[in-house]
């Protein structure tokens, strides 16, 4: 899945309404109808692509954006979606200034040929860049309009339409470690953003402002989490479970294939805190604070040398950085089959682990 996907999902709202103009084969739409529950039609110009997507029962129609989108009335979705086409058409104003009429937002995806890497090729080979995104000769590209994201700004102005910033609004502290707050001020000072963590840490929290305690619901905005105290690796430490999402935030508590040194609790509380995720939904995805998963494998290896799951996840993992992409999240399935720390029974095993992980 394209990060673009994700990204674009990342904006749009659930259970909206979703126009993807140029839709190609549906993937974006799927993708958003699952994740997002939108109600979502699709605008194509190929009658191929078209059939594709009404096979996999999408609402789509065949039609060119620049002629057809006139055909819906004003603010008929909540988003207008075009990815990465802007500049094949022969007058991408007339086509924002569509988007932004038959949608209350648009969203605009666009190949920057700014990139360092295309001024590099430009530059030093002398010919039109060729990437993944911008993969045609010059003779036979469809991209007749070609701009980088300063140009786009600029267009924005000329205009008049006002491009939104995506704004840094919270900094969840899962607790004091400077890795994870470093941050705080400098952010806080740029974004005039909230920072977030456990009440008992309010003077090891640069910039803290909103105090949370333990089993309590923190609801802002979309967000709603629960926040569980997980003290064990500091005293402090707490977990954010985006429940609805099934998403949880477990900071230097639980790590893929490891948990987190035991630096100001004991043995007890730590093996506490992980039993308080062992209880989740088994499909809770783990975001945990560092992409530690090779290395913790080989401990778990070593110890479970005949688990065929840890195996199978092992192979995933060295795949994942063969093709440098991260192993975060995890699923908390695979980490109940695979986590060595998960799968100790007795404070006494996990005691032991710990140890012999400190010394691995
Ligand atoms: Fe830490």
């Amino acid at each position: 899945m394209k990060a673009e996907y994700n990204f674009i999902a990342n904006i749009i709202e659930k259970n909206s309404t979703v126009l993807d103009v140029g839709c190609d084969d549906g993937t974006l739409m799927e993708f958003l109808r699952k994740n997002k529950n939108v109600n979502i039609r699709g605008i194509e110009i190929s009658k191929e692509k078209v059939q594709i997507c009404i096979a996999k029962g999408l609402t789509v129609i065949e039609g060119n954006a620049e002629l057809d989108l006139k055909q819906f009335p004003k603010n008929s979705f909540d988003y207008v979606v075009l990815g990465q086409t802007l500049q094949a058409f022969i007058n991408p104003e007339i086509v924002i200034k569509e988007l932004l009429r038959v949608g209350k937002k648009a969203i605009v995806t666009i190949p920057n040929f700014g990139n360092w890497k295309v001024r590099l090729d430009l530059l030093f080979k002398g010919t039109m860049p060729i990437t993944s995104s911008l993969p045609h000769e010059w003779y036979n590209t469809p991209n007749i309009h070609m701009c980088t994201i300063k140009d786009f700004v600029r267009f924005s102005e000329t205009i008049n339409f006002k491009i939104n910033k995506i704004d840094l609004k919270y900094i969840l502290n899962t607790h004091h470690h400077h890795d994870h707050i470093g941050g705080n001020l400098e952010l806080k000072k740029k974004y005039n953003c909230d920072v977030i963590g456990f009440k008992d840490d309010k003077d090891r929290i640069p910039g803290i402002n909103i105090l949370l305690e333990n089993n309590q619901i923190w609801q802002k905005g979309n967000f709603e989490a629960k926040i569980y105290h997980t003290p064990g690796h500091t005293s402090g430490h707490i977990a954010f479970h985006f429940f609805k999402e099934k998403i949880i935030f477990t900071g230097d508590t639980l790590f893929s294939l490891g948990c987190g040194r035991i630096f100001e609790g004991t043995y007890e509380q730590m093996f506490n805190s992980l039993k308080i995720f062992k209880k989740l939904p088994k499909d809770t995805l783990i975001y945990c604070g560092h992409e530690y998963t090779l290395k913790n494998s080989e401990f778990c290896l070593f110890n479970d040398p005949d688990n065929l799951k840890l195996k199978e996840k092992v192979l995933k993992i060295k795949n994942n950085h063969k093709f440098n992409s991260p192993t975060i999240p995890s699923v908390l399935n695979d980490e109940l089959e695979c986590n060595i720390f998960l799968k100790a029974e007795d404070i006494k095993t996990f005691s032991k682990l710990r140890d012999l992980k400190d010394n691995f």
